[in-house]
């Protein structure tokens, strides 16, 4: 039988394409399981969300019951309670058993609980539709974010609680739900939580001082996976799958992916599939770059599209970034190579290409977040 491919981007990794990360591992079980309030903070796509699940996966089997809500996706304060207030329910319980826990420890408003048999295993819906001053979600909410703490005391587990794109919890209604939760949080000696967020600034924010969750419990910062970790994952990989990996193949991968965990798994996926596509054996540089060559044609409309839209300027500070890897930008040498500007006007052009998602800092370097497009402005564009 031809095995899948080993390769996966996208989405949350499952153990099999889990590379590392065994010292943050065991360090956020060990917190969590310890009943800290632990938050994760990185750049999107560095692997928050994968090491989460990770970390939650090996607590339940060790007898947590956890919760894992993504913030984000709601839109607004009431759909996240009710999400909240759902998942909590339903954990490792059969419905009728949670709508009747619902009924019982929600007394500030009447729940409205239904059962959706058309999800797979059929799910119970929550919705508050008696809430609706901004009094009523404010009471609503402290007796939501109690119940992490009853359902421990009930069930006689600890329970441990991951909101997974935290930062966006500031659009609700910013300051008052931050008290709320850490206030409730902090009572919980038995839960575990961890508040995973994607946007550094963002969230750095929320731990500093004067904010709520200041000092409320341990900071991961996220780092890269070490390069040379991460290619020997990969040779492996393709080794396993029966395609041998030319030496080197792993380390040219992840140069070329800019050691970001997401690209690095793309640019090995799609490698991959080319080189079983055509019944080799063997994986090699030249494989490497004749997918890479197909992935910037696949993505040339979209970048031409996105180059449109930025300004002189910033397109010239955009090539300078590339071409000088990021470093010495404000240097009297690099504007006159490039032709750039004055410093402050360069300041303003890579301010507005952080704003849209294109640049970001590491340390004293500029880095074009996605690998494909620093290619395709280092080929494309003059
Ligand atoms: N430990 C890991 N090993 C291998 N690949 C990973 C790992 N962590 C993340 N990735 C890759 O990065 C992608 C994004 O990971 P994710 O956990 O969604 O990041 P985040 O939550 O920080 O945005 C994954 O789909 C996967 O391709
Ligand atoms: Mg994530």
């Amino acid at each position: 039988m031809a095995s899948a491919n080993p390769f996966i981007y996208g989405e949350i990794v499952p153990d099999d394409s889990f590379a590392d990360r065994e010292v943050e591992l065991d360090r956020l079980t060990a917190d969590l399981r310890a009943g800290q309030k632990i938050f994760l903070i990185s750049p999107r796509r560095y692997g928050k969300s994968s090491l989460v699940r990770r970390a939650l996966s090996t607590l339940a089997r060790q007898g947590a019951l956890t919760v894992d809500l993504t913030v984000s996706s709601y839109s607004s304060y009431v759909s996240f309670l009710e999400g909240y207030a759902r998942a909590l329910a339903t954990v490792e319980t059969k419905w009728q058993r949670a709508r009747e826990w619902l009924g019982d420890v929600i007394t500030t408003t009447r729940p409205e609980l239904r059962y959706e048999a058309d999800a797979a295993s059929g799910r119970l819906a929550v919705a508050f539709p008696l809430v609706r001053t901004e009094r009523d979600v404010t009471r609503l909410a402290n007796e939501i974010f109690a119940l992490p703490g009853r359902l421990s005391t009930e069930r006689k587990r600890p329970v441990i609680v991951s909101l997974d794109e935290f930062q966006a919890i500031d659009a609700f209604n910013g300051g008052s739900v931050e008290h709320a939760l850490r206030a409730a949080a902090q009572q919980q000696r038995q839960v575990g939580y961890v508040f995973a967020g994607s946007e550094p600034s963002l969230m750095e924010k929320m731990i500093g001082p004067k904010r709520p969750f200041y000092k409320a419990g341990p900071v991961m910062r996220l780092e890269k996976i070490p390069a040379d970790i991460f290619a020997d994952f990969i040779e492996n990989r393709f080794g396993r799958t029966g395609i041998r990996a030319e030496p080197g193949l792993g380390a040219a991968i992840v140069d070329l992916a800019g050691n970001l965990p997401y690209d690095v798994q793309r640019l090995a996926h799609e490698t991959w599939d080319d080189i079983r596509a055509a019944g080799m054996k063997k994986a090699g540089l030249d494989q490497l770059h004749a997918t890479l060559g197909r992935l910037l044609a696949e993505q040339d409309t979209m970048f031409e599209a996105v180059w449109q839209r930025l300004t002189l300027a910033q397109r010239a500070v955009l090539r300078a970034v590339v071409l000088q890897s990021g470093r010495e930008l404000l240097s009297a040498e690099t504007r006159n190579r490039h032709r750039l500007g004055g410093p402050s006007s360069i300041q303003a052009s890579l301010s507005a290409l952080m704003k849209q998602d294109l640049l970001l800092k590491e340390g004293p370097q500029y880095v074009v977040i996605d690998s494909l497009l620093r290619e395709w402005i280092a080929r494309k564009t003059f």
